[in-house]
């Protein structure tokens, strides 16, 4: 299979140290006699070097784990280690142990759906911010903050104040200033949705050139598979507090019955009537191109309706879903199943409606291998 610059990159990465791990986190919040377990126990390895997305609905708990990544939230249990520091041990233990972390901290750049810029304070000297927090000098913050919002196309804008901008531009002032400590990961909660489409659009693309250019890791909260589909290397799905899948997005593409693929690239169509099997095949890559489905056809001499089809590009590669439905019932379609299998395409059976035949859906394909 052709394996695309990016993806080799993302290969030699896999074997180095993650520069996000969480492991067993869990953070239960205590008030007014109620507790509300907002984290149960995720476990999250991001790599150096990729966009990694979270996404789930209201209250799974994505903006807890960010926050707990940056110590923002203490953890109620668990570890989170940050470029390979351990940050929970540093948090509260004293003092010093503080000021480590408060350094720690600075180093993780954050950004945020609502700007959080100062009003009273230029552009220039919002982007600052962070650096007289660390005592840099005068000079050298001027210096460093022109230099950011070059890089985030605001140059013209330093001496400007905020309510003067766009909500696109205040993003970018937000970005740069993140960036000011030069961190080696950037965390977004949420950092485009109160911005229209194009303007997302400038914004994911800003955060992908940062991710390239500097090799900055980012993990990014949002509810929008648009965003995952647009810029992300990975992907996890929480609910309830719980990671429950998680991988690269071309893992998750070929896992069947992933729920994060299925929104990431849905395919429709509805079957023309009972006593029918409807499969979705999964093309990546090279197997797009070839005529399995003619084949299939001539070979059974079955024939194939194709319910729906869409092709699009995921995470820098094309990928093709087609919903198509064979006469008969699944049981009879366990050799052109197969075939369609051996022909290196994903294929999900669409139509077993019950847990229980789906096992033993899977049980037939697996003796129909043999
Ligand atoms: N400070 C808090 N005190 C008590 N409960 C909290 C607190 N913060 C969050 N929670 C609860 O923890 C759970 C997870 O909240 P969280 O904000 O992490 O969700 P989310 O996935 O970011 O949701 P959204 O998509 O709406 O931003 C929710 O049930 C929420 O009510
Ligand atoms: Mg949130």
């Amino acid at each position: 299979m052709p394996v695309s610059g990016r993806h080799q990159r993302r290969a030699l990465d896999s074997d180095g140290i993650p520069v996000i791990t969480t492991t067993g986190l869990t953070k239960v919040y205590r008030s007014r006699g109620r507790e509300v377990t907002a984290l149960d126990g995720v476990d999250l390895h991001v790599r150096e070097g990729e966009v990694y997305g979270v996404v789930g609905q209201s209250g799974a708990g994505k903006s807890t784990l960010i926050r707990c990544v940056n110590l923002l939230e203490r953890p109620t249990s668990g570890t989170v280690t940050v470029a390979g520091q351990d940050l929970t041990a540093l948090a509260g233990r004293g003092q010093r142990a503080n000021a480590a972390l408060r350094q720690a901290r600075s180093r993780i750049g954050m950004v945020f759906q609502h700007f959080n810029l100062l009003s009273s304070r230029t552009v220039q000297a919002n982007v600052e911010l962070p650096l007289e927090i660390l005592g840099v000098s005068g000079k050298e913050r001027g210096r460093k903050a022109l230099e950011l919002l070059d890089l985030v196309g605001l140059a013209d804008k330093a001496k400007a104040y905020p309510t003067q901008l766009s909500g696109g531009q205040k993003q970018r002032v937000g970005i740069a200033r993140a960036l000011a400590g030069d961190p080696k990961v950037l965390l977004s909660d949420e950092s485009t949705s109160a911005l229209d489409p194009e303007t997302t659009r400038s914004i994911l693309t800003l955060l992908r050139d940062l991710n390239r250019q500097l090799g900055l890791t980012v993990l990014l909260i949002t509810h929008e598979m648009e965003v995952v589909k647009t810029i992300c290397d990975s992907a996890a799905l929480m609910k309830g507090g719980r990671v429950v899948e998680s991988g690269t997005v071309s893992e998750l593409l070929a896992t069947p019955g992933s729920e994060l693929a299925a929104e990431l690239f849905p395919v429709g169509g509805e079957p023309s009537g009972p006593g029918r099997t409807v499969v979705d095949v999964t093309f990546h890559g090279e197997a797009a191109t070839q005529p399995v489905i003619s084949q299939l056809s001539r070979t059974y001499n079955i024939d194939i309706s194709i319910l729906g089809a869409a092709m699009d590009t995921v995470a820098g590669k094309q990928v093709g879903r087609m919903r198509i439905e064979l006469p008969g019932r699944f049981e009879e379609n366990v050799v052109p199943i197969g075939f369609l299998r051996e022909q290196g395409l994903q294929v999900d059976v669409a139509d077993v409606r019950t847990a229980h035949d789906t096992a033993s859906a899977d049980a037939i394909l697996k003796d129909g291998a043999q």
